[in-house]
């Protein structure tokens, strides 16, 4: 089922998420709908907080689906390794034609569990580094937006409350 995604400024994006403590159908459900809702936005990636639950839990999918061995569930994943530093235009999900260019690490380890419970640990280099950065925030509800300074930031979060105005956000 795909599921609404949460836009910048709904308050549920902006709060940070709890640890998965059992993982029963109703998780598997989670995944299914967030798999599914990625997919046909299309994303690369999609973190619960994003479609209103309030759970550690992000899947990424650099391949967009075309990869059968692309997709990676995390459950309660955690930092093992950060470094470098990488400048990229990105974007959200919750903050459609919006981006800016984010510092972001060059290659980071992630270690989680997966949709089954089982550990496991992944690194990333470039862009899969980023997609963890970016999913990770949303996790602690920081969306890429707040990640920005001054100007850059304002003028988003202008034009923003001017679509929201509008009823067009
Ligand atoms: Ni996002």
């Amino acid at each position: 089922m795909i599921r609404p995604i949460l836009r910048y400024g709904e308050r549920d994006l902006h709060r940070a998420s709890s640890e998965v403590a059992v993982f029963d159908e109703q998780l598997q459900g989670l995944v299914d709908d967030m798999v599914e809702t990625m997919y046909a936005a299309p994303g690369i990636g999609l973190a619960a907080t994003q479609v209103g639950v309030p759970l550690r839990v992000f899947v990424i999918d650099l391949s967009v689906g075309r990869d059968p061995e692309g997709l990676i569930t995390m459950v309660n994943p955690v930092w093992i390794e950060r470094e470098g530093v990488q400048l990229e235009e990105e974007g959200c999900l919750s903050a459609p034609g919006f981006s800016a260019t984010v510092v972001r690490p060059s290659r980071a380890v992630v270690r989680g569990l997966d949709r089954a419970g089982r550990e496991r640990t992944i690194e990333g280099t470039n862009l899969l580094a980023r997609a963890f950065q970016h999913e990770m925030d949303h996790l602690e509800g920081t969306v890429f937006i707040d990640r920005l300074r001054g100007i850059k930031r304002d003028l988003i979060v202008r034009r923003i409350q001017k679509l929201k105005r509008g009823g067009r956000w």
